[in-house]
């Protein structure tokens, strides 16, 4: 076992590749369970998806999604919500049933509770076929910041300042963005029969090189993916730059 490298020239072929993997899936088992992820990566891949939607009849009707995170204390209207997101970006666009999309609530009254709750719905539906995930620069994988276990399930977590300077971009200050967030956890993604994950940018090249060749361990969460029977690494060549191709 180990993670297939797929390099392709820029992050628009990614996408492209990204979404027609998607589109297979859907085509494949309508029915499919997704994982889905948020952030600035699987953007256009989402748009891409729309495109197929819109002009292939590419049907989300009877598929069923779940998202990695939400951040904790903020509702699905705020616009920095991840289920904000996620209906802006796509379900807003497509057919697909809104009562089949899950996102953590980031407001629940108790996040063990919330998080039991998640992973009850995600075994109820049969497990994740397909979860398309982004990776961050120190190698998490949804909010699973370094120190995350392999076998970690749904929980609240404790952002790292990395992450949350990273994500301060989408915020009018750096002290709005929250510091925690409501997790898949790193066994939650695992469990999925395919892992896609996507990397672009040179931002990612040392976190692609650690989850791909270093050691696994929960120093690097992403790096766990390297026992995964079915895990590929969609990555630009800027994200590529630290690795050799396999
Ligand atoms: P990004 O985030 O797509 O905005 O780079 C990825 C992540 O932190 O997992």
């Amino acid at each position: 076992m180990s993670i297939q490298t797929q390099i392709l020239d820029t992050s628009d072929a990614v996408a492209q590749h990204a979404a027609r993997t998607i589109a297979t899936h859907i085509q494949n088992k309508p029915n499919v369970i997704l994982g889905l992820a948020t952030g600035s990566t699987p953007v256009k891949t989402y748009a891409e998806l729309v495109c197929l939607h819109r002009e292939e009849n590419l049907d989300f009707s009877k598929v069923t999604t779940f998202n990695l995170d939400e951040y904790w204390g903020l509702d699905g209207d705020h616009d920095q919500s991840y289920r904000y997101f996620m209906q802006h970006h796509l379900f807003d666009h497509i057919n697909i049933r809104p009562w089949n999309t899950h996102v953590p609530n980031g407001k629940a009254v108790d996040a063990t509770l919330e998080g039991e709750a998640y992973e009850a719905q995600i075994r109820a539906c049969g497990g994740v076929d397909l979860w398309l995930i982004g990776i961050g620069q120190n190698g998490h994988i949804a909010f699973n910041e370094p120190g995350s276990d392999m076998d970690s399930l749904t929980r609240r977590i404790d952002l790292l300042a990395d992450t949350i300077e990273a994500n301060a971009r989408f915020f009018e200050n750096s002290a709005d963005v929250p510091q925690q967030a409501i997790t898949v956890g790193v066994g939650t993604i695992f469990a999925a029969k395919k892992v896609l994950l996507l990397a672009t940018g040179e931002g990612k090249a040392e976190a692609i090189k650690n989850a791909t060749q270093g050691p696994i361990g929960s120093q690097c969460p992403a790096s766990f993916l390297q026992n995964h029977p079915d895990c590929t690494f969609l990555i630009d060549q800027e994200a590529a730059t630290q690795i050799s191709a396999s």
